[in-house]
């Protein structure tokens, strides 16, 4: 039997239906193009929507990162508020990472890199991580990719993540703190939690 297909494949077998999604919000518009085989290839994520309205600004000078970031909505929403960073996009799915550079050259818009997570430079640190992280690629992978990631944020460095309450953000939040990253629930909405992993936060 074939393995089944998720948005976390690496080539998605179902063909190409590409759609064109709508990115509003109050200080930026964008209209992306999804596609079949990608995470929320028909409409804007909820879980996105909201981590896009909430959460701030970088704290520090730097790049950003979008861990996970299937066509691009986070990206290329950071990209346009922060025309003098650049913006790194990863994704293990290869038809997001090509539905970003799509996007980002339709939408003008030059400072964002999109790879595969072993293509990011060593050297590269984050000044922020934004991230609808993929849950469902179960704890322990999840937990390793966290691990990974937040390893590279600079130095006073922060990273805002949106999770389901469902599936597990408040233990999220308390794994987090015991690896040593203090983790706070920044925000409530509709089910979702935006958590806050900020070092600088006793
Ligand atoms: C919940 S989706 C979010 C997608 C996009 N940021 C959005 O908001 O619409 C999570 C994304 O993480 C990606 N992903 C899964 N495993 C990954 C890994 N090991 N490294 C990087 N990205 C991964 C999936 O392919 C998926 O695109």
């Amino acid at each position: 039997m074939a393995p089944a297909q998720h948005y976390f494949s690496e080539q998605p077998d179902p063909p190409s239906a590409p759609r064109t999604i709508r990115v509003r919000l109050p200080d930026v518009e964008l209209d992306l193009v999804a596609d079949a085989g990608v995470f929320s290839g028909r409409q804007l994520d909820t879980g996105t929507r909201i981590l896009l309205k909430h959460a701030p600004p970088p704290p520090v000078e730097g790049d950003l990162l979008d861990l996970g970031c299937g066509y691009g909505p986070i990206a290329l929403t950071l990209a346009r508020r922060n025309p003098a960073r650049q913006v790194w996009a990863v994704d293990v799915n290869e038809r997001a990472l090509a539905l970003v550079e799509r996007n980002a050259a339709a939408a003008g818009l030059s400072n964002v890199t999109a790879c595969l997570p072993d293509q990011l430079p060593d050297p590269v640190r984050f000044a922020a991580i934004y991230s609808n992280p993929p849950i469902r690629i179960g704890k322990p992978a999840l937990h390793a990719l966290l691990l990974r990631w937040l390893a590279r944020l600079a130095q006073d460095g922060a990273a805002w993540l949106v999770v389901q309450r469902n599936l597990g953000s408040d233990s999220l939040a308390r794994w987090l703190a015991e690896q040593g990253y203090p983790t706070r629930r920044l925000h409530s909405e509709r089910g979702y939690r935006i958590l806050a992993v900020d070092p600088r936060e006793p």
